[in-house]
């Protein structure tokens, strides 16, 4: 049997732990690795911030966290009670080289691999690197994880890769996507490589179209003056909408290693049509969100929100039409579409199969005689395959329907919990497999990518278009794909 636990002990720091993330996300992954038993018994996970608090202080702030953030069922206290005495804390100012001795004095290399994950803003990552090292904190084995963003463009993105390169080899760092821990994201590697059903039929002659949806009902949640400087644009399309579309769209990697899968996907990246000024018409619109109602509540436009001011041409929604050029995609328009304040939260990846090249049926049913593969990877993630078949009457003749060949994971066993993405990238990081996430070159190809099109828009002085909350985007967003005859799959 092949285990799943790390091969040996970690000590696991986390920069920035009394954050928003690390207390909303990760501790509570944490706690349900624990849970499921898939924590060596000697990993050590201690918190580093700078807040002045003793160690049991720091623990009742995570407990009651991972309370919080814990389905009811999940918690329990004989549980917590184990956990907690993986728990430690470390009082570190990250700018002050002095502070980080208590690092070097705690971990210990002899016995557990360091594993330092920065929950941090990516401005200090240069600090707390260059005073680990000083501290003489670091070991050969060390990794280090990162959360995005990882820079602004390509530029700032070279600037933080090399800083964090002078201290840790490629192969020690993690940058996360947490889009790649999703279980269906990680289905889809399933899905295409062990299915010839699929895999035989994944281009250019069989595949129409493919649309990458992934909307959120809420809006920036009091993160304006952040937000403002980064938009839709950085925050969703550089990062998770194009590394969805890379599993999409890679090409089977010869095996599956860390390596394997980034090579390949690193070829689609580098393989996407540019969105350049003269093509901007036609392939991308941004929107902002106005005054409007998301599910019945009423909700403030984008500049009205806490901290929001007036004159911002920040978009809060991206939707582009692009295209892969290569042999498996020449011709295949991909649309991508994500938004804040949409209708509601959804994130799904739909590939319209091209009708049969001749058609037999009744004219007026046409329209129905599309297969499409719905995957979702949020809410109630499954597959879906949309497929006709005959109506059962005995009077209509060959009257069509469209039946769904439903997979719906949530269903399997009702009583299983779908892992969150930070809990099985997490667990993948202390057992450094790096195939979740993201390598240097990947980062710097979306970068390359995104940067034109932004630039693009500057030079084009494009304004974002409103929306009002709670629709699916500007009106802009709808013709961009209608103008092909297509529509989005709503
Ligand atoms: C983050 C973005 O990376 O992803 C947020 O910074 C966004 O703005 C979030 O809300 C969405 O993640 P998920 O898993 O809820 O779809």
């Amino acid at each position: 049997m092949t285990t799943h636990i790390p091969d040996c002990p970690s000590d696991f720091l986390l920069f920035g732990a009394k954050g928003d993330l690390s207390m909303r996300k990760l501790f509570p992954a944490l706690y349900h690795l624990h849970k499921e038993g898939l924590l060596d018994p000697a990993t050590r996970i201690t918190g580093v911030a700078r807040v002045e608090e003793s160690s049991e202080q720091f623990i009742a702030s995570v407990k009651a966290s991972v309370k919080q953030f814990v389905p009811e069922n999940q918690f329990n206290e004989k549980t917590w009670g184990a956990f907690s005495e993986r728990l430690h804390y470390l009082k570190v100012d990250f700018s002050k080289a002095k502070d980080f001795s208590v690092i070097s004095d705690f971990v210990d290399h002899e016995s557990r691999v360091m594993v330092n994950y920065l929950a941090t803003p990516p401005a200090v990552y240069g600090d707390i690197c260059k005073h680990l090292k000083a501290a003489n904190a670091l070991a050969e084995s060390t990794r280090i994880i990162l959360e995005k963003p990882i820079g602004h463009d390509l530029e700032s993105s070279k600037v933080i890769n090399d800083t964090v390169s002078q201290y840790f080899a490629e192969e020690r760092i993690y940058r996360i996507d947490h889009y790649l821990g999703k279980e269906t994201v990680q289905n889809l590697i399933a899905l295409r490589f062990a299915n010839n059903l699929f895999g035989a039929q994944w281009n250019q002659n069989f595949i129409d179209h493919v649309q990458i949806t992934v909307a959120e009902t809420v809006g920036i949640e009091g993160r304006w003056s952040y937000y403002d400087k980064v938009g839709q644009m950085r925050d969703m399309v550089q990062n998770h909408l194009l590394q969805l579309l890379c599993m999409v769209a890679m090409d089977p990697p010869s095996q599956l290693t860390a390596d394997g899968i980034r090579d390949e996907k690193l070829k689609v990246l580098r393989a996407l049509r540019p969105i350049t000024q003269e093509k901007l018409a036609k392939n991308a619109v941004r929107g902002q969100y106005t005054a409007g109602a998301v599910r019945g509540t009423s909700c403030p436009g984008y500049l009205d929100e806490d901290g929001g001011k007036g004159g911002s041409n920040t978009e809060t929604f991206v939707a582009l039409r692009t295209k892969i050029d290569n042999w498996r995609w020449a011709g295949v328009p991909f649309y991508l579409r994500t938004g804040k304040r949409m209708p509601q939260k959804m994130s799904e990846i739909v590939i319209f199969y091209r009708n049969q090249p001749h058609y037999i049926f009744d004219p007026k049913q046409k329209a129905m005689v599309h297969n499409k593969l719905v995957i979702r990877l949020q809410p109630d993630e499954g597959i879906k395959l949309q497929v006709v078949t005959k109506e059962q009457s005995l009077d209509r003749g060959m009257a069509l329907q469209s039946r769904a060949l439903n997979l719906n994971f949530s269903d399997d066993d009702k009583d299983r919990r779908i892992p969150d993405a930070y809990e099985r990238l997490l667990l993948e990081a202390l057992k450094g497999n790096q195939s979740l996430f993201v390598r240097r070159d990947e980062i710097e190809a979306s970068w390359t990518w995104c940067d034109k099109l932004m630039q693009a828009w500057d030079e084009s002085h494009d304004e974002v278009k409103g929306y009002s909350a709670g629709t699916w985007g500007p009106i802009g967003s709808i013709a961009l794909i209608e103008r092909d005859g297509r529509s989005w799959h709503e």
